[in-house]
């Protein structure tokens, strides 16, 4: 932490224990907001954290529906978002009953795969289409279209969710890499959706062989968010957290990571005697970067982002975040 950042940190401290407050960061917050957080984590850790906290008020360090979960989980706290603008697209790529609104946000978007249900449909369109298969909502959607599914999971804990259900079909939305990983390890049909996160989408299996001839010592390691043929090059794919554990654990000195950057801090900082190098250097979320020292002041002394779910949304999507903490 520089100098500079010292009196924003005293103060973040001062408030925090007048408000009787929490910080939650995410895994890919900037570095001084990750060091000035009581909690940093991937979103199954920030889940749990947020359901069993003694505290008033969360301040959340990350995106929209992280501060969604944190609040359907603990509805009797404050839940505040430091960044209001700071939302996930991917998450904005399924609706409950419209087709969303911004596809030519992303350009380069090519013809999916038949099993893939393409961007305009909405998630009832699916749930016509295939009567009685369970849904699966990967945590980075909305809370009305987790309260319109059976359970949700995270990029920690995908295969043990799909695997959890019955039958042996499952509609698996919105992220269309993190559905072919569950495909390609759980003996399920996966029914799919043609999302995907623009930063770890834009990964190509000519960046792994660039990175491997770069550090050819290197383990190379990637995030589910990543297109199935990087996943196949890779040694490892877990999430965020699991990344980390892996690097502590592993014999290996040097790692190539795939996933945003800001897990590099992290990384460095629990493993001093470790390098690690990034899969491709351009992968920062925008959104993810918002959160300053600053808005986390704004937030705790102008009471804002306060992030609350309506009641008939809030329980059912608590019944779908509450069977995914109960089976892992
Ligand atoms: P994790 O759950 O692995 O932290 O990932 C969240 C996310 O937004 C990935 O892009
Ligand atoms: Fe969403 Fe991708 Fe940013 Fe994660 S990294 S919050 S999935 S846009």
């Amino acid at each position: 932490m520089s100098f500079d950042c010292q009196p924003l940190q005293d103060e973040i401290l001062r408030l925090k224990q007048e408000q009787n407050a929490i910080i939650l960061a995410h895994n890919y917050q900037r570095e001084d907001v990750q060091d000035i957080a009581d909690y940093v984590g991937d979103s199954l850790e920030l889940s749990r954290t947020a359901a069993n906290i003694d505290c008033s008020v969360i301040v959340f360090c990350g995106v929209h529906f992280m501060a969604e979960s944190a609040s359907i989980l603990s509805p009797d706290k404050t839940v505040l978002l430091a960044e209001a603008e700071a939302g996930c697209p991917m998450a904005e790529m399924i609706r409950v009953d419209s087709p969303r609104p911004f596809r030519s946000n992303f350009p380069g978007f090519s013809n999916p795969p038949a099993y893939v249900f393409p961007l305009d449909f909405s998630l009832r369109d699916i749930k016509q289409q295939y009567p009685g298969v369970p849904v699966v909502a990967y945590v980075n959607t909305t809370a009305a279209v987790k309260a319109e599914s059976d359970i949700c999971c995270t990029s920690a804990n995908v295969v043990k969710v799909v695997e959890s259900l019955p039958g042996d079909s499952v509609i698996c939305i919105p992220d269309k890499n993190l559905s072919m990983w569950a495909a390609r390890n759980t003996g399920k049909k996966i029914i799919a959706w043609d999302g995907y996160c623009n930063i770890h989408e834009r990964v190509t299996p000519e960046d792994v062989s660039r990175a491997k001839a770069e550090h050819p010592d290197a383990l190379v390691v990637a995030h589910p968010e990543c297109r199935i043929d990087v996943l196949e090059m890779a040694d490892q794919v877990t999430s965020t957290s699991g990344m980390l554990r892996f690097a502590r654990a592993s014999v290996s000195k040097e790692f190539i990571i795939g996933t945003e950057t800001g897990l590099l801090h992290r990384l460095r900082k629990e493993n001093p005697d470790k390098s690690f190098y990034p899969l491709r250097k351009d992968m920062i979320c925008p959104n993810m970067k918002k959160t300053t020292l600053q808005s986390v002041i704004r937030a705790f002394s102008e009471n804002r982002h306060v992030i609350k779910v309506p009641e008939y949304i809030r329980v059912p999507a608590r019944r779908a975040l509450d069977r995914m903490l109960e089976i892992v």
